[in-house]
């Protein structure tokens, strides 16, 4: 069976990614985003990040990961979004598992991310791709600020 999802392309994302990725954030999330996405991460981490697009969508979905160069073990998922009219049919899953090709081809042994808790979609989605969901940890990323860490094996 042919599906929308199928006509998607992959591509690693480009500094000129950012505009258009920070434009739909808030909308995609449903709640304000932008202070955690700093131009940054397409300027220094876009080689080994992916943007997903079709010919209707530019943007169908994007990941922004990246090898951590402080722990040679791991690799870390900053952002991963799909456009809500893209969602529930594998787009996300497979951002990751090439994620995942990559981050193993540059000797990484897991993988690890973090949300909030009550981002129960985002938890509901890292446990179907096989992360564990550690205990919420409070002030995590500054007061008020609680976080769940989320690691996988690779
Ligand atoms: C979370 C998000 C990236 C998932 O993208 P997606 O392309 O719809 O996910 P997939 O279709 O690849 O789903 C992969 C698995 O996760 C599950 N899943 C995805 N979203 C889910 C949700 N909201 N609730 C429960 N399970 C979910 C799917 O059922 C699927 O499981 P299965 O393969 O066992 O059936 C997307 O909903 C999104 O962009 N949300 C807003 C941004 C966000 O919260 N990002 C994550 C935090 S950075």
């Amino acid at each position: 069976m042919t599906s929308v999802v199928d006509e998607y392309s992959v591509r690693p994302a480009r500094p000129d990614d950012y505009e258009p990725i920070v434009a739909v954030v808030d909308e995609w999330w449903g709640r304000p985003m932008i202070r955690d996405l700093s131009r940054l991460f397409l300027d220094h981490f876009h080689t080994t990040s992916l943007v997903a697009a079709t010919d209707e969508l530019p943007l169908a979905g994007f990941l922004i990961g990246f090898p951590s160069p402080s722990d040679p073990e791991t690799a870390y998922i900053h952002f991963v979004g799909v456009h809500p009219g893209m969602r529930r049919a594998g787009l996300a899953r497979d951002l990751y598992e090439r994620f995942f090709t990559t981050a193993r081809f540059t000797g990484r042994t897991g993988v690890k991310a973090i949300t909030s808790p009550d981002d129960t979609g985002s938890i509901a989605f890292h446990d179907a791709l096989g992360f564990t969901v550690g205990d919420t940890v409070a002030d995590y990323d500054g007061q008020g600020l609680d976080r769940v860490v989320l690691r996988r094996a690779l």
